[in-house]
């Protein structure tokens, strides 16, 4: 099969992640990946910050926790996140913030890593300490975070998810 398709078709959420660090060149790749994705109009707003750095994974992760009313770890071990931030001025943030969070979990695959869409970004960066996070990284306050893509080295492999029938539909 297409190397390609076989990186989209095999690719899973992970929820089990070693604590050893991603390299650069694995981290490098899957922010291009993410850059890469296509925005509408072409107006590549989106921006995307790697926290690789123990304690701001931590503070992260017991925020994204706190959404949630839980003191576990949403973020399953992983080492390093990258958060996606939009332009809630452009209309279409959320879907150009989303292909970037795709792009980004295919890469991840493809370069041997795991990956998870962590939700509530939006909520996190809303709260103050989510606030001052974003001025420390000079994102501006129109932004909303769109998704938390955790990335790190598998420890216990994902359960297959076979995908439900009738979902495709062709016309004729
Ligand atoms: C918008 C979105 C939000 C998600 N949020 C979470 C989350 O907060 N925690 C989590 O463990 N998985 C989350 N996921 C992962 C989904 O549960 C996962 O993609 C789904 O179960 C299908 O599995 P697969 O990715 O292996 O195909 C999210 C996925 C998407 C697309």
């Amino acid at each position: 099969m297409n190397e390609t398709m076989k990186t989209l078709i095999e690719r899973r959420s992970c929820r089990s992640y070693k604590a050893e660090q991603i390299k650069k060149e694995e981290l490098d790749a899957v922010l291009t990946a993410g850059i890469w994705a296509p925005t509408g109009m072409n107006r590549q707003h989106t921006k995307l910050v790697a926290v690789c750095d123990p304690e701001t994974v931590s503070l992260l992760s017991k925020m994204n926790a706190a959404v949630m009313g839980s003191e576990g770890d949403p973020f399953y071990g992983a080492p390093c996140v990258v958060i996606v931030f939009g332009d809630s001025s452009v209309y279409t943030y959320v879907e150009d913030g989303s292909l970037a969070m795709g792009n980004m979990m295919n890469a991840a695959h493809a370069v041997g890593l795991g990956s998870c869409w962590i939700h509530r970004a939006k909520e996190m960066f809303e709260s103050e300490e989510g606030k001052a996070l974003m001025a420390k990284w000079g994102i501006p306050e129109s932004y909303k975070g769109v998704g938390n893509c955790i990335l790190g080295y598998i420890d216990t492999p994902p359960a297959d998810r076979p995908r439900l029938d009738g979902r495709i539909i062709i016309s004729d």
